[in-house]
């Protein structure tokens, strides 16, 4: 019986030496206290994104604008592979998918959104010639109004996190 309480005596300040670090770590400021109105807004547009849009984008844009391609049997030859791999290399640089929202690439969320949202209006997504080898590749018109449902509300989202209008993101 003795034995075990004098076990239990260094277990005990070792606790209360871990909890005095862990304390001392968040009065320094280690860790905000409370999320950020944009990083709240960043959360509810990733949220909406994985509900509404993922599964969309997933079958129309990851060939390209992600690391989840499905090749078509014409990347085998040659000189088509190299025109494919090629147009990849260009919609990656531009938009990487593969990580849910924010997306990775060029620019800021709010620039992507709004790049998307150009393309999805003017029916410039996917490529043409793209399109014409794979039937049903455009997006409906159902889930063009889905995307951009959500790219409006997301910006709305953005912008009032952001308190005025000039302010926050670079
Ligand atoms: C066949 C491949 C392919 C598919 C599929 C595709 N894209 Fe792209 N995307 C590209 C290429 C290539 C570029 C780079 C174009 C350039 O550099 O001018 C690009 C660029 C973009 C850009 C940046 C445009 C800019 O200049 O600001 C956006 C936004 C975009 N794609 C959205 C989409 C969306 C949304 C989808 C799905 C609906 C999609 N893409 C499907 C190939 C593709």
């Amino acid at each position: 019986m003795r034995t075990r309480v004098k076990r239990c005596i260094p277990m005990l300040s070792l606790v209360l030496a871990l909890g005095g670090i862990a304390a001392a770590r968040s009065a320094v400021g280690a860790r905000p206290a409370a999320p950020t109105a944009r990083e709240k807004a960043l959360k509810e547009v990733t949220v909406a994104y994985d509900r509404d849009v993922k599964t969309i984008l997933g079958r129309k844009c990851f060939d390209c604008h992600s690391r989840f391609r499905q090749y078509p049997w014409y990347h085998r030859l040659p000189l088509v592979k190299n025109l494919i791999d090629a147009d990849i290399r260009g919609a990656m640089k531009n938009i990487d998918m593969s990580d849910g929202f924010p997306f990775q690439g060029r620019g800021t969320p709010e620039g992507m959104l709004q790049a998307v949202a150009d393309e999805v209006r003017d029916d410039g997504m996917p490529p043409w010639n793209y399109r014409l080898l794979h039937r049903g590749s455009g997006l409906s018109p159902e889930e063009k109004k889905k995307v951009q449902a959500w790219i409006d509300e997301s910006l709305k989202k953005f912008e009032s996190s952001s308190g005025t209008k000039s302010g926050g993101n670079k």
